[in-house]
């Protein structure tokens, strides 16, 4: 990221809260009854493992879970909650693993957080080599939902209002780079938290695309962790590629 302040750096301190306020605590047994399909009583390796939202439950399900996160702030969040969780500080763009693992993933939108396509390629090419020979990697993301964004280039919509919050979103459109700039502003009480972020969004083909380039084809996707069908009006996909030409369970 090129931005003076990372991800982990900006959001540790409201991390928990806000995933809470987004529903993303709600969902996460959903989330790892999904994931432990795949890596049942194995290991898994999580890319952006942030507080251990999805890492920590997991790992209370007998699965041998490690994790890599480029900020300190998180993987202190993390050490805070648990010691089951083995984490270390790195790049997931660039990563070598000596293990091997029943599945590697990258879940929210964390992917997007990696904003050049070499990046992204990069990454998916480390994640296909830290695989077992049936291994996979499952990625969560959101479908892009450009429209306002393509007409006018600058939007500001709601993410959330209730009593206590008005979250608003506030976003310029980079088509060249296929980035979205955008800055959380965050109204709760007296005080105003501003957010900044920049991700390179993906529709589902172009990922598909960058997978194949790796080894990697697509075995399942899905429209959300309930297993629901993916379809022309998911807004997110959860898609499970294996290495080309793996057996299939
Ligand atoms: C959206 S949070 C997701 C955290 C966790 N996976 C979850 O689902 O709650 C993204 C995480 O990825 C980390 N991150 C962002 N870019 C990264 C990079 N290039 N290398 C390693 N970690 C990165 C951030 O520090 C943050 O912890």
């Amino acid at each position: 990221m090129s931005d003076e302040l990372t991800y982990g750096e900006v959001y540790a301190p409201i991390y928990e809260e806000y995933t809470t306020l987004q529903g993303k605590v709600a969902e996460v047994d959903e989330t790892v009854a999904f994931l432990e399909r795949y890596c049942s009583g194995g290991s898994a390796l999580e890319l952006g493992i942030g507080d251990g939202r999805v890492a920590l439950p997991l790992s209370e399900r007998g699965v041998n879970v490690e994790g890599i996160d480029n900020s300190c702030s998180m993987l202190k969040l993390l050490a805070k909650r648990t010691d089951l969780v083995k984490a270390r500080q790195g790049d997931i763009a660039h990563f070598v693993s000596e293990q091997r693992y029943n599945m590697v993933y990258c879940v929210y939108y964390t992917f997007t957080l990696l904003v050049t396509r070499e990046e992204q390629i990069a990454c998916l090419r480390s994640a296909a080599e830290a695989l077992d020979d049936k291994g996979v990697v499952v990625i969560e993301l959101d479908v892009p939902s450009l429209s306002p964004l393509v007409a006018g280039q600058q939007t500001a919509t709601a993410r959330l209002v209730d009593q206590e919050n008005t979250i608003l979103r506030v976003a310029v459109h980079d088509s060249i780079n296929q980035n979205l700039v955008s800055t959380l502003l965050w109204f709760s009480g007296t005080s105003v938290r501003r957010l900044p972020q920049r991700v390179r969004y993906v529709y589902p083909q172009e990922l598909d695309t960058m997978a194949e380039c790796v080894g990697l084809e697509l075995a399942e996707r899905w429209g959300d962790w309930a297993r629901g069908a993916f379809t022309d009006r998911s807004e997110r996909h959860i898609s499970v590629y294996r290495l080309r030409g793996a057996a299939q369970p």
